[in-house]
């Protein structure tokens, strides 16, 4: 059986989860849409925190339009690569990494502008009450979200820094079993409808024994509670694919007037809840 732990999983995937958001059109569009709402919504400037960074493609563009940006991962191989992709480009006066765990983030209360933790990383935090721990934690480094009487009371009257957080979609999930591993692993369908839990449990009594990271697949209107029982303010949803979920290869020929108009109608129905929820990606903008 495969190791499905998140760390150790991103530590063998390494230099490949920096190449995965501009593989092909669809995880470009993953990308593109995250960064519109990151343009709009962040401050002018300030100190940003990158939570589950990976390889530090988000930290990168945030560094290159003059943030002062940490970024945390869990695994040691992607801390490594978010720190040569941050030198090679001349960032290092405004980006930090280092290893930091959601669930018990290395930052004290209220010390961030605004906060991100893009592409899935609370996905990988399966366990419900973890999760649970890690939105708070998300919550509590955000100006204005750590929970005092005296700072609740004062985020009632100023808006809280804003927060972009992006998990992996349920059906999505469902759709990647029918379409890639029906035949060994149809068991797992019936649970992660369910619950939206992949564990490594359930690959090894339902599937092949092999398995990708151990992964919560998300509903929307799901997502949005957890976000709100953790105290955020959820401004608006956005399923960041959508109509192109798993269209990799459909895509991968189209020429480039085909692609526009995909690219087009994914940013036109983004916001619907239709759309949000079979997403890849949906990507949440909140206020701690
Ligand atoms: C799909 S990658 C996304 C990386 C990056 N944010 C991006 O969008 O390119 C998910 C990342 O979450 C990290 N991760 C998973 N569980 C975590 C945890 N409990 N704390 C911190 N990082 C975690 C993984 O190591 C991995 O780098």
């Amino acid at each position: 059986m495969t190791d499905m732990d998140p760390g150790t999983y991103y530590d063998e995937f390494a230099e490949g989860e920096w190449e995965r958001l501009d593989r092909d059109p669809v995880t470009r569009m993953e990308f593109e849409n995250t960064t519109d709402y990151l343009a709009e919504f962040l401050p002018d400037s300030g100190r940003v925190l990158d939570a589950g960074g990976g390889p530090g493609r988000y930290t990168c563009w945030l560094a290159e339009r003059g943030y002062e940006v940490e970024h945390c991962d869990l695994s040691a191989e992607q801390v490594a690569i978010a720190r040569e992709k941050v030198a090679e480009r001349g960032l290092g006066d405004r980006a930090t990494c280092q290893r930091g765990d959601l669930r018990d983030l290395p930052f004290a209360d209220d010390a961030f502008d605004a906060v991100c933790c893009l592409g899935g990383p609370l996905s990988h935090v399966v366990d419900d009450a973890e999760r649970a721990d890690a939105m708070a934690e998300l919550r509590r480094v955000a100006r204005g979200g750590h929970a005092s009487e005296a700072s609740e009371a004062a985020s009632r009257e100023s808006a809280g820094a804003p927060a972009f957080v992006s998990v992996i979609g349920r059906f999505a999930m469902l759709r990647d079993v029918v379409q890639f591993s029906l035949e060994d692993a149809h068991g797992l369908l019936a649970p992660i409808a369910e619950d939206g839990d992949y564990t490594a449990e359930r690959v090894e009594k339902l599937g092949s024994g092999e398995g990708w990271a151990e992964c919560h697949g998300f509903r929307a209107d799901e997502f949005e509670a957890e976000l709100e029982d953790a105290g955020f303010d959820v401004d608006r949803l956005v399923g960041l694919e959508n109509v192109a979920t798993r269209t990799k290869r459909e895509l991968a020929d189209a020429d480039e007037a085909a692609l526009d108009d995909v690219r087009e109608v994914v940013r036109t129905l983004r916001e619907d809840r239709t759309a949000v929820d079979f997403s890849e990606h949906m990507l949440a903008v909140c206020r701690a």
